[in-house]
């Protein structure tokens, strides 16, 4: 009997070792510490034997069993853990593949939205207007170099009371097209897409994108532009940045502006993202010229205003330090995924 229970356990480890998962194991469990299994059966067949044989076998058994019991308890426990190690969790699921936002929409809807907090409404225009939109109501002479067909996309259309059609080279149009329903007053923001004839390099597209804002209303003084413009700057990036207005020309605002942010890559410490002025531009704005109410059939004497126009895609790339404008357009996944 001693070396059937030993032949048992020699078994029950060999046929262990061969186990490769959990159903497997569960199998060779029942066939040696099952209800059935032949050692319970020698423990009912104990009674047979002499008290002192009993007595030996009896505990032979039980150690056994012991034995037994413990090495099936390591190994489920082993395999148990193989079995947590087998799912990977860096293996995608079954998931429709999500898209996620260009870094352009990210920046126009971040910008959107500290306009629309504002009051401003939101509205795009259009892509493809005339030179009186374009140019002429916006108080551009007709000889500004802007107008030259090497800075503007003039289309080969049938000609708009005299006017060409063209691709907007700014987003500045909307201001005519809304301020002409006279519906005042009004605050709008107004982002599209803008075309100018430009030769492609890290800086410079034929394609870009826009934000034009404005507000008209009684009495819209040139503190109500800083007090804005501030007030966006902080929100959009970081309540310690600090704008700077600097005297420009624009012929559709007088006075006009260049703003500045302080660095917000430096803290205005200097560095190369601001070549060390610890100042960035951002931006063109103004008080709407009279010429441009005029041109709406607004009467500038009761009505002022103020504008604003910044380009996307710089703001875009300072944000994210995107090197190359190119990048926007290329459609790489690598690019367009990593801003998630
Ligand atoms: N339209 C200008 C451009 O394309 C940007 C701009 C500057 C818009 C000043 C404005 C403004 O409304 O007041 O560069």
């Amino acid at each position: 009997m001693k070396e059937q229970i030993l032949k048992i356990k020699e078994e029950a480890i060999k046929s262990l070792e061969s186990v490769k998962d959990l159903k497997e194991f569960q199998e060779v469990y029942s066939k040696f510490l099952g209800r059935k299994a032949e050692l319970n059966t020698l423990i009912k067949n104990l009674k047979n034997l002499e008290l002192s044989e009993r007595k030996e076998i009896g505990k032979l058994i039980n150690q056994t069993k012991d034995f037994l019991i413990k090495a099936f308890e390591n190994k489920r426990k082993e395999l148990e853990k193989e079995e947590k190690e087998k799912i990977d969790l860096t293996e995608p699921e079954n998931l429709p593949l999500l898209g996620v936002k260009h870094p352009v929409s990210l920046i126009i809807e971040e910008i959107v939205d500290i306009f629309r907090s504002l009051g401003f409404k939101i509205e795009e225009g259009k892509e493809i207007d005339t030179e009186f939109y374009n140019f002429t109501a916006l108080n551009i002479p007709s000889e500004h170099p802007s107008r030259d067909v090497f800075d503007t996309f003039y289309l080969d259309l049938p000609l708009q009371n005299n006017y060409r059609w063209l691709l907007r080279s700014h987003t500045s149009p909307s201001q005519i097209h809304i301020l002409k329903r006279k519906q005042l007053p009004a605050r709008f923001i107004s982002p599209g897409r803008v075309y100018r004839p430009e030769n492609l390099d890290a800086s410079h597209s034929f394609m870009f994108h826009q934000i034009e804002g404005f507000y008209v209303d009684k009495d819209v003084k040139f503190s109500h532009l800083k007090g804005v413009l501030n007030l966006f700057a902080k929100k959009l990036f970081g309540k310690n940045t600090e704008t700077r207005f600097r005297p420009h020309y624009f012929p559709f605002t007088e006075p006009s502006v260049e703003m500045d942010v302080s660095c917000f890559f430096c803290s205005k410490k200097g560095c190369s993202v601001c070549k060390k002025t610890g100042f960035i531009e951002i931006l063109g704005a103004g008080l709407i010229h009279p010429n441009v109410l005029k041109a709406c059939g607004i009467n500038p004497k009761k009505w002022s205003g103020f504008a604003f126009g910044l380009g996307i895609e710089r703001i875009a790339m300072l944000k994210f330090k995107i090197s190359d404008i190119r990048y926007f357009t290329d459609n790489d996944i690598r690019f367009l995924n990593s801003f998630v």
